[in-house]
């Protein structure tokens, strides 16, 4: 039997404890043994709640019970998660999380003392929530050299990105109604400035090109200056705007980056709508493969962290070698990734295309019913430095949104 304590009785904690309730049998058929959650560590009481006899308040009592293997830590946040998350990893006991921010911020840290203690730190959950994607990279597409990630990866800004695109209404009213619903926090920073999305970017380049991607260098755009009328732009040319979280390798080098990006309907994740969250992958063998699901919310979050918790079992005193490797990766600076540009532009179309044109080159227009004053034209692949000289000498840009298609 394998003992485990729960760090933290939120909504994924309280998650992964009825996932081991529920499917108690399956999962020990599938793991060779029982799995008990022995503890559950909280601030807080939760009297009547059946979790009340395994609540304890000291971490002590965990890191010193030499039957716990396993510590499972959905606390969130930086602090205590990543103290006692290394506490646990230094006293012999495998560690598996859904905090992205930990992850991005100190998991190679993390994962090298469990090397070196023979145990694991796993974080399936940490990206794309209960899609199953750090997993594969890191085991099924070991035989392929990763040349793309490409990603939904925060739910909460592609339900507001689908309201606007289908109710028609502004950023402020579709965020009201996904906090209405519960889909975002009071304070939606995080997910609206693209950062959720950065970290579990960071996370999945690490993966995929073997060495330590820092958050901090990914260029972060998030959704708060997408309008009502961006969206009437894209939907007249048959395309839609998404928050994707990027990284790619290309022939000067790697780039990540998070922003919103105009994409076509040939796009695979052009349908991912709404709180669903999909993750494009290229290899150089495997071609195309998309994993798609839920990448939020209590069960399918737990479901994540309950699988890792399963591996560990069946890995008991071996470490699972991970491709995240110790060397950093400097990525590309911005100025020299190419896109094309989706840009919006005050005056008639017949006043200002000879000068847009002398800008950027050859572009495609589009006038749209309804939006009147300013018409907005698409340009062909051109490094970003190339489309902020251009930007520079043209007047009465209104907007810029990438585009690929
Ligand atoms: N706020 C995140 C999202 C939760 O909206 O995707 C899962 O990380």
């Amino acid at each position: 039997m394998v003992k485990i304590a729960v760090l933290g009785y939120g909504t994924v904690g309280s998650g992964v404890v009825e996932v081991f309730e529920k499917n108690r049998e399956s999962i020990s058929r599938k793991a060779g043994q029982e799995i008990e959650v022995k503890y559950v560590l909280d601030l807080r009481d939760f009297p009547g709640d059946p979790v009340e006899k395994k609540l304890v308040h000291d971490y002590q009592v965990i890191l010193e019970d030499p039957e716990i293997q396993v510590v499972v830590e959905t606390m969130g946040g930086l602090k205590p998660a990543y103290d006692f998350s290394k506490q646990a990893l230094l006293a012999g006991k495998s560690v598996c999380t859904s905090n992205k921010e930990l992850v991005a911020r100190h998991g190679m840290e993390l994962m090298e003392i469990a090397r070196e203690k023979n145990v694991n730190y796993l974080y399936e959950a940490s990206c794309g929530g209960g899609i199953p994607i750090i997993r594969p990279l890191n085991t099924c597409l070991t035989a392929d050299v990763i040349d793309e990630i490409s990603g939904i990866l925060n739910g909460t800004t592609n339900y507001i990105l689908t309201k606007m695109e289908s109710d028609g209404t502004d950023f402020e009213t579709a965020l009201r109604e996904a906090q209405a619903k519960g889909y975002a926090e009071r304070n939606p920073e995080a997910d609206v400035e693209g950062y959720d999305a950065c970290r579990k970017i960071a996370i999945l380049s690490s993966l995929a090109f073997g060495s330590q991607v820092d958050y901090q260098d990914i260029y972060t755009e998030g959704i708060t200056k997408i309008t009502a009328e961006d969206i009437k732009y894209a939907r007249a040319i048959g395309t839609s705007i998404k928050l994707l979280a990027t990284s790619r390798r290309v022939e000067n080098g790697v780039y990540a980056m998070v922003s919103p990006v105009m994409i076509g309907a040939e796009n695979p994740l052009y349908s991912v709508t709404g709180v669903f969250n999909a993750v494009f992958v290229h290899g150089n063998m495997l071609g195309d493969a998309m994993f798609y699901g839920q990448g939020a919310g209590k069960l399918p979050t737990a479901s994540a962290v309950a699988g890792d918790v399963v591996d560990c079992a069946r890995h008991i005193g071996k470490n699972i070698p991970l491709s995240w490797g110790n060397e950093k990766l400097n990525l590309m600076d911005t100025g020299d990734v190419k896109h094309r540009f989706f840009v919006r532009i005050q005056g008639s179309l017949s006043d200002r295309l000879p000068a847009v044109e002398a800008a950027f080159g050859q572009v495609e227009t589009i006038t749209v019913p309804g939006i009147e004053g300013e018409f907005a034209f698409i340009t062909g692949e051109m490094p970003e430095a190339a489309y902020r000289d251009g930007a520079e000498k043209t007047e009465g840009i209104v907007h810029m949104i990438r585009a690929r298609f």
